[in-house]
């Protein structure tokens, strides 16, 4: 593997991603290249091997300069959230569907197939979920957002059926600890709770203490963003199509964890103020099952306070 293309580098799972591409390559073998697409780039690239290419992957001419040189594998992480797709959903359809679809095709022109990445979503259950919910559960997203991160599961499938990509869609849950505010994001008080709680200010979440969610660190949703892109292609399902494994667990299991690693009274800083709409999207998850993820080797934190350590160190 030499050169490996991300979009969406600059957001909160590319920024780790990248890292540790840079740090460790990909399947013991160092990147020699690595192109990567945002719309814009905080700061000019630290290391020679990175080429920032700076535009929106809707527009064919952008996304072309990436492919300057064999692509040995693709993560496709840029998306439009599921609020600001559900507010515009031209921007959504155009990003979050066209784009994938764009990407894909354009692929077609490499002479072997890449390795594509999909950072699909749990958003594409919807808000009608089963009493258990496993790897037969069929999806019925609830957002725009949800539906065109589906359509592009079934394309990149699709296309690797064409012999176009070598592909593989991950469904993420609620990846933490992204750093900052989340400004404007439903989901943000699930990240913002370990900051908080770490920095010991208080914090009002619109959920329920008992609301219960799936989470994963960002540390362990890259594993798992790697290993799509490295495991044997012969032992994916047909579907192309897995759901991350995930801890599940209550909005009070995370706080006094968090207390227990930073402090008893830490606890107390938490002021529950349920927002219905929010606890149904984000804090009413049932079980879930996932072995054949398991099998294939994809992981979840494995314990509450790896989750907590793991999220935090990237
Ligand atoms: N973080 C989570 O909890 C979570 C959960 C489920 C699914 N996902 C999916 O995982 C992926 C990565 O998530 P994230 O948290 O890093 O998201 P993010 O919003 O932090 O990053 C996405 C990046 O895509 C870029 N982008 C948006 N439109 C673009 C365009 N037109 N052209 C080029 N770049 C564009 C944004 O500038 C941003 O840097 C996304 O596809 C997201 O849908 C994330």
């Amino acid at each position: 593997m030499s050169h490996v293309v991300v979009t969406g580098a600059e957001g909160f799972v590319g920024q780790v991603l990248v890292r540790r591409l840079l740090n460790d390559g990909l399947n013991g073998r160092p990147v020699r290249r690595l192109s990567l697409m945002d719309v814009r780039f905080a700061a000019p690239p630290a290391d020679e091997r990175v080429r920032q290419i700076e535009g929106s992957i809707a527009d064919p001419a952008v996304r072309a300069r990436a492919y300057d040189g064999a692509v040995d594998a693709v993560f496709h992480l840029a998306s439009v959230p599921g609020g600001a797709a559900e507010k515009n959903y031209e921007l959504g359809r155009e990003i979050n569907l066209d784009a994938t679809l764009g990407l894909l095709e354009d692929l077609r022109a490499q002479a072997q197939p890449p390795r594509f990445v999909f950072a699909s979503t749990i958003a594409v259950y919807g808000e009608h979920l089963p009493a258990e919910v496993d790897e037969h559960t069929l999806p019925n997203p609830g957002l725009s957002y949800g539906a065109h991160k589906l359509a592009g599961e079934y394309l990149v499938a699709d296309a690797t059926r064409k012999g176009w990509v070598q592909g593989c869609s991950l469904r993420l849950p609620g990846v933490v600890a992204r750093p900052g505010e989340g400004v404007g994001m439903m989901s943000a008080f699930m990240s913002l709770l370990f900051w908080k709680l770490a920095a010991g200010e208080p914090l009002t979440v619109p959920v329920s203490r008992e609301g219960v969610a799936w989470w994963i660190s960002v540390g362990a949703c890259v594993d798992n963003l790697l290993h799509a892109a490295t495991v044997d292609p012969a032992r994916l399902d047909p579907r192309r199509s897995y759901q991350m494994p995930v801890l599940r667990l209550t909005v009070g299991e995370l706080v006094t964890a968090l207390a227990r690693r930073f402090g008893a009274d830490r606890e107390a800083l938490v002021t529950y103020q349920p927002d219905p709409f929010i606890e149904k999207l984000f804090a009413a998850y049932p079980p879930l099952a996932t072995p054949q993820a398991l099998a294939l080797g994809l992981v979840n934190d494995g314990d509450i306070q790896t989750l907590i350590t793991r999220a935090m160190a990237d």
